[in-house]
């Protein structure tokens, strides 16, 4: 038996904060932010919009868009790293619950932005050891509740949003996730963190005024790392797999900054049109980007079944994957 996705599904909220937003709001400029990173604006959550509700919406379309019913699913797994709830119930068991389906194994996977190519390799795994049939995988991020607002070098750079996909066993080779590789190095740990709020600094009123449970990131040491590990990976699977970087119809890079994504493009001659961009509408959404960035191609009617799609990601922690795989869903046009 192999693995498939088969469906993707995004949800991109409502409210959008523009460069010039950020102008009235911290010590920076338009101009800074798109030559520095790309962004030109990101979509940021209602107030009483919850992670698991983006997640929700996201996880109904990629359902639908896949011919399934939520009782069909067997399993949710949910990559964020702001969940609705700090230690637990985990965002997995929410969206379960709010799509009405109990008795479903159901859990969260913290890898920050790398978190939905570690949860499509869990996915992968399951149904390849014939532990479960159709397994749904959300990447939802409400990153303005963790961003310090007064912390020009971060708040720039993070949005809001989900993405969703459906990943079912098939018995056709051509269907099939060709390959993932995940990987992760804690000595890392310390280039972004949100140090607060956790065992170590449990929540006080101290960690609370000092920000300490938003996201601090040393931005400069983290582009240098992010560059020179998402090219090796993307040239160690395309070797593992006897594949040029030509031969890949859409390579779908965490969206974290515009630099980063032309870099490693470069680095792998690919051309503009393979290379998935949309890092200057959405921001960096964490581990929704690159489900987010998928649905965009979707949508736009530019994945078609069968394509070749190569995703690559570097986050927090530090971790880092990629994965190769064909479209196996049913095309929008
Ligand atoms: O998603 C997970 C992985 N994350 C990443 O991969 C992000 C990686 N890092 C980056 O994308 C970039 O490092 C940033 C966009 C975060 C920063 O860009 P940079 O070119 O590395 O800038 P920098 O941190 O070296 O800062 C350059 C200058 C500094 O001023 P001085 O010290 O030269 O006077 C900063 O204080 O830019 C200043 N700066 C800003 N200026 C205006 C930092 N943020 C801002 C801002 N507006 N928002």
């Amino acid at each position: 038996m192999y693995a498939a996705l088969k469906s993707i599904g995004a949800y991109i909220p409502e409210k959008v904060l523009t460069n010039k937003d950020f102008e009235t709001m911290v010590d920076t400029t338009d101009e800074w932010i798109v030559k520095r990173t790309g962004i030109k604006e990101r979509h940021i959550a209602a107030k009483d919009e919850l992670t698991s509700d983006m997640g929700v919406e996201a996880a109904k379309i990629a359902i639908q868009r896949a011919g399934l019913k939520i009782n069909d699913i067997d399993m949710i797994v949910c990559a964020t790293i702001s969940p609705d709830y700090l230690c637990m119930p985990s965002t997995a068991c929410v969206i379960a619950s709010k799509l009405g389906r109990t008795n479903v194994t159901a859990f969260d996977i913290s890898a920050a932005c790398t978190g939905f190519i570690y949860a499509l390799a869990v996915a992968k795994a399951f149904i390849e050891s014939g532990m479960k049939k159709n397994v749904l995988i959300v990447g939802a991020e409400k990153l303005s509740a963790i961003v310090d607002y007064d912390d020009r070098t971060t708040c720039v750079l993070f949005g809001d949003g989900a993405g969703a996909a459906v990943v079912s066993a098939t018995k056709k080779r051509s269907e099939a996730i060709t390959d993932i590789h995940i990987s992760a190095d804690g000595n890392y740990g310390d280039l972004l963190m949100t140090p607060g709020c956790g065992v170590k600094h449990p929540c006080s009123e101290n960690i609370v005024e000092e920000k300490l449970c938003t996201m601090k990131m040393k931005g400069n040491e983290t582009f240098k790392i992010a560059v020179r590990t998402l090219t090796s990976d993307v040239v160690n699977i395309l070797n593992d797999n006897g594949l040029d970087a030509q031969e890949i119809k859409h390579f779908i890079p965490h969206q974290a900054n515009y630099r980063i994504i032309k870099a490693v493009g470069d680095a792998l001659k690919m051309s503009s049109d393979q290379v998935v961009l949309t890092v200057h509408k959405y921001g960096n959404t964490s581990s929704a980007s690159i489900p987010m960035a998928m649905n965009d191609i979707w949508e736009n009617g530019r994945l078609q079944q069968g394509d070749t799609m190569l995703l690559d990601a570097f986050g927090g922690g530090l971790t880092w994957g990629s994965a190769l795989l064909p479209f196996a869903g049913k095309p929008a046009k």
